[in-house]
């Protein structure tokens, strides 16, 4: 499939996953995919924005203004008339945070009431709504979401959700709410959050898991649970992590160094070869095996990222993982 295309299917993409899998890795390297294709981004972080200004190679947390993570070739022709212009990526990343407090303070202000809501938020009146009303959390963020949707202020919105447990409760409490209020803003609000994620053309998920037996099964249960529940169009299931496959790990270290003509290893190296070796296959087997069960039991295609070995994530590996998720989406009927 064509990435730009890919890329253009929705709105907004929420990337959801057990703790762990690599949410955020895979916000960013998606980001940074969308925007080599030429797509203005938008990522979005809940709360702390955790890791994800790091893979765009910043120290500072986001904050609630918008930050430009990678800069974007203009659209402009250099003045040599050429439009190329090398190593620059054509597409923009910007990265802000979305919180309740702060969704709740721009909803005010949109709605002229910009000099009473500070002080309502400082004086902790969210928390006290909060608890009165369970969900309207959440619901703030997807409705303040929902508008940063509407305002068409990018290409591609990549929100970078909570943990699946918590993603699966942020998903459905708009709906919850909807059916609840009785009417006024709560119901209408929650009734637009709950169009937007339904509709495949404005938001999808995009489901992360790592090639293990508990990732693998949470995946599948929330695969299940975001169709039934909220109606989410569901994207291509990615599978972070994969060792890269390498064959022949059965062969004898001595007896391989001498088929290839190379100094052979002392028999203490041979052991530790032969151990490093069978750890290698161990692990590949059971990535075959639950990238089989995943294909048997969610049927979603799926795309594949290789686990990097280094020290460190950061953005030459998002740079790495692009690439790696450009072949994947071009792979996908
Ligand atoms: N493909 C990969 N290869 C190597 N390391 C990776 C890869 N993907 C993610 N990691 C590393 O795994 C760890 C978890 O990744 P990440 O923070 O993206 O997961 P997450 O799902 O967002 O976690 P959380 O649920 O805590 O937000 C990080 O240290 C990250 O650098
Ligand atoms: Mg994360």
């Amino acid at each position: 499939m064509d990435v730009s295309a890919f890329c253009r299917q929705s709105n907004v993409v929420v990337v959801v996953g057990k703790g762990g899998v690599g949410k955020t890795t895979v916000t960013a390297a998606l980001a940074r995919t969308a925007a080599e294709a030429g797509l203005d981004v938008l990522v979005l972080a809940l709360d702390d924005s955790g890791g994800l200004p790091a893979l765009f190679g910043r120290d500072e947390p986001f904050g609630y203004t918008e930050v430009v993570l990678v800069e974007g070739a203009p659209p402009a022709a250099s003045p040599d008339g050429r439009r190329d212009r090398p190593g620059l990526v054509p597409g923009r990343i910007r990265g802000r945070v979305l919180t309740p407090d702060a969704a709740l303070l721009e909803y005010l202000a949109d709605h002229g009431l910009g000099r009473v809501s500070r002080r309502l938020v400082q004086s902790g009146a969210l928390d006290v709504v909060a608890t009165a009303i369970p969900g309207v959390r959440e619901m703030l963020v997807l409705a303040r979401l929902k508008q940063i949707e509407r305002d068409g202020v990018a290409d591609l919105i990549i929100l970078d959700a909570p943990a699946t447990g918590h993603a699966v409760t942020f998903l459905t409490s708009s709906g919850g709410l909807a059916d609840a209020a009785r009417g006024g803003p709560l119901r209408s609000q929650a009734e637009q959050v709950v169009e937007m994620l339904s509709d495949p053309a404005r938001c999808q998920v995009l489901l992360v898991t790592a090639p293990e037996e508990t990732p693998v099964n949470e995946v599948v249960e929330t695969a299940y649970r975001l169709e039934d529940e909220v109606g989410t169009r569901l994207g291509p299931v990615v599978v972070n992590g994969c060792y890269p496959v390498i064959d022949h790990l059965d062969a004898d270290p001595i007896a391989a160094a001498r088929a290839a003509g190379v100094a052979e290893p002392s028999p203490s190296d041979a052991r530790r070869i032969h151990e490093a070796a069978h750890f290698r296959s161990r692990r590949q087997a059971v990535e075959r095996h639950q990238l089989e069960r995943l294909a048997t039991e969610l049927p979603l295609p799926r795309v594949v990222l290789p686990y990097l070995f280094t020290a460190g994530v950061g953005p030459a590996e998002v740079v790495s993982l692009a690439a790696s998720l450009t072949a994947g989406i071009e792979a996908l009927a």
